[in-house]
């Protein structure tokens, strides 16, 4: 068993990292649809970017004025700054980095569930990421409501990765300050019951 970063590290090595867009792709479209829709003009977040496609696929709305990659990965930091050299990308835990100006929306996909306690990360988010009125976007796939889901931390031999409920993810929202929380599940398919999204506004 590796820590989540070793094992997305050794991800980048063996170029397993670009699987992570073609899978997450159609999820994290209708995510940052929804959380872009309400800002005229907009300062982005992705929190655990991974390569940072998602922050080079933002940063070509028009409305986006920055966007910003963290991930604690240096590889993949590496790669995201090798691809784009127009954003920001900073490698660092998400628990110990706060941005130097806050911003409107962050947005993470496939991240938080590798946190022991992720209402600490949530928490730290609303209070030092966002500013008023801000969002929080994110999307797992990994829940206990998805059942096709539950062999992965075998499978993929992480330290850390947390089974949790929709209702307890919820919860984590509301309990760090989160008003307006919301979810749906995206791109469900038989037993596979899409990825769960939960979203709210600081
Ligand atoms: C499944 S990947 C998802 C990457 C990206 N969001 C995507 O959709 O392609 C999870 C990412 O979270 C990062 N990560 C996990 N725990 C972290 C932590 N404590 N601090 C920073 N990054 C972390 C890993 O390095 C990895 O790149």
């Amino acid at each position: 068993m590796e820590s989540p970063i070793k094992v997305f590290s050794n991800w980048v090595l063996n170029g397993k990292d670009e699987g992570m867009e073609k899978n997450h792709s159609t999820s994290v479209e209708n995510m940052i649809k929804y959380s872009t829709k309400g800002f005229d003009k907009y300062k982005f977040i992705d929190a655990g970017c991974g390569n940072g496609w998602v922050v080079r696929k933002v940063s070509s709305d028009p409305k986006c004025i920055s966007a910003i990659g963290v991930d604690g990965s240096i590889h993949m930091i590496e790669k995201a700054k090798m691809l784009d050299n127009k954003n920001e990308y900073f490698c660092h835990d998400l628990l110990k980095w706060i941005p130097k100006e806050k911003v409107d929306i962050v947005h993470s996909m496939e991240v938080f569930y590798y946190f022991e306690k992720p209402e600490i990360i949530i928490s730290r988010i609303y209070d030092n990421w966002l500013k008023n009125k801000g969002r929080l976007i994110m999307g797992i796939d990994h829940y206990i409501e998805n059942k096709p889901s539950h062999s992965w931390k075998e499978d993929i031999s992480i330290t850390t990765m947390q089974l949790l409920s929709k209702n307890t993810w919820l919860n984590f929202f509301k309990s760090a300050g989160f008003s307006n929380v919301e979810y749906w599940y995206f791109g469900k398919k038989g037993k596979w019951n899409g990825t769960l999204i939960i979203t709210g506004i600081k």
